[in-house]
């Protein structure tokens, strides 16, 4: 059990020192093994798709966003859960923990570019001109990939967070609720999977938290869904021209994205579902096919690896790595399973008991909906 004199020994801004950048990566492993050993369930790490391979290989669990949530809710065992994934992950993962279980993240600069491109002071703001605007008709959802903050206030207006795997679900629901959603903060999730649903794209307003303006041609009480002006900053570089390009290159290919790319991208592929849907249908696909993957590079590449009988490229031949999932590696693994076996806990995410109980109302009407 966690002592609370020992948390309090807690400096989160610390950085790994450099020592650590000093040992061979068999040192790493072997001191990163000893200690999952010595902690058996005691330890929980969980890794999202997206992450290295020098960390998945010491994954109690890998998932998507959605998965990583229920499996942390699941488990009661754990004391220490080191979280190999971004921030927000994080964040979610001690909200859905108890109060007896620590969350650490190895490393404080595995933000989220997207998440950070909704603050609420800006969601104030735009609540606050949508109630001016459309009265009690709107119900906030935010795609996970937002701060707790963001999540705390959605869940005090009674709206929900969403995933990538269940973002359909969530906008069935949350139209039985209210006429309209505002969507955070990703505009092309939300614009793709309402289009999916059969809202038409001249019923999707853009709100510019920048301006404080809708961006929208017609008369704005025709608006079904209000997107956030957000967008994933690695998803954004998988363009039209790339699948033109890839079906003109290799021709037979069969075009695989994340729903986070722009509409027209998607609109051009094939397929379009979370990571473990791309997943999954890498797996199940025959030998020979040829695939262009349109996500994160760590995922396309151990794909590779996985399937050397399919042929498999980036949709952008230009690599598009998340820098910030990048951040996490074994050197900062192993440091945070150190500072664990001292008791100087490096990076603890804990998020306040007021933001906590109010995400989880948003949290909740997702995990019920699966
Ligand atoms: P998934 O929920 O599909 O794993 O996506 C998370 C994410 O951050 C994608 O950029
Ligand atoms: Fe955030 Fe994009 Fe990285 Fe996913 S890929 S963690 S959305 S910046």
């Amino acid at each position: 059990m966690v002592n609370i004199l020992d948390l309090l020994k807690v400096d989160s801004n610390q950085t790994m020192p450099d020592s650590y950048k000093q040992l061979t990566h068999e040192e790493m492993r072997e001191r990163v093994l000893k200690i999952k050993k010595e902690m058996g369930t005691k330890l929980y790490i969980p890794a999202h798709h997206y992450q290295k391979n020098e960390v998945v290989e010491f994954a109690d669990t890998t998932g998507d966003s959605l998965q990583l949530a229920q499996e942390c809710a699941a488990n009661k065992d754990a004391e220490f859960i080191i979280f190999c994934g971004v921030h927000f992950m994080a964040e979610t993962a001690d909200m859905l923990t108890n109060e007896k279980q620590t969350v650490l993240l190895p490393d404080l600069r595995a933000g989220c570019s997207l998440a950070d491109m909704a603050n609420i002071d800006q969601t104030e703001i735009a609540w606050d001109i949508l109630q001016e605007t459309f009265g009690d008709t709107v119900i906030p959802l935010t795609y996970v990939n937002s701060t707790a903050a963001i999540k705390a206030f959605v869940g005090k207006n009674g709206g929900a967070t969403v995933t990538s795997s269940n973002a359909e679900k969530m906008i069935n629901w949350a139209l039985e609720q209210k006429e309209r959603i505002l969507f955070l903060p990703d505009q092309h999730l939300g614009r793709n999977v309402s289009h999916d649903l059969g809202i038409p794209l001249d019923k999707m307003a853009v709100w510019n938290q920048m301006t404080n303006e809708f961006e929208f041609e017609g008369n704005i009480e025709d608006a079904k869904i209000i997107l956030w002006k957000g967008h994933c900053s690695v998803h954004e570089n998988f363009t039209v021209e790339n699948v033109k390009n890839m079906r003109k290159d290799m021709p037979g290919v069969q075009v695989l994205v994340h729903p986070e790319c722009p509409y027209e991208t998607v609109a051009e592929a094939d397929f379009s579902g979370s990571t473990s849907y791309i997943i999954d249908m890498i797996e199940n696909a025959p030998s020979g096919s040829k695939w262009a993957i349109g996500t994160e590079m760590n995922l396309v590449q151990r794909l590779m690896e996985q399937h050397p009988d399919k042929e498999i490229v980036s949709l952008n031949p230009n690599l598009c790595p998340c820098m910030t999932m990048n951040r996490i590696d074994l050197p900062h693994l192993l440091w945070s399973l150190d500072s664990i076996k001292t008791k100087e806990y490096k990076n603890i995410i804990k998020v306040d008991e007021t933001t906590t109980k109010q995400s989880l109302d948003a949290l909740n009407k997702m995990l019920e909906h699966v």
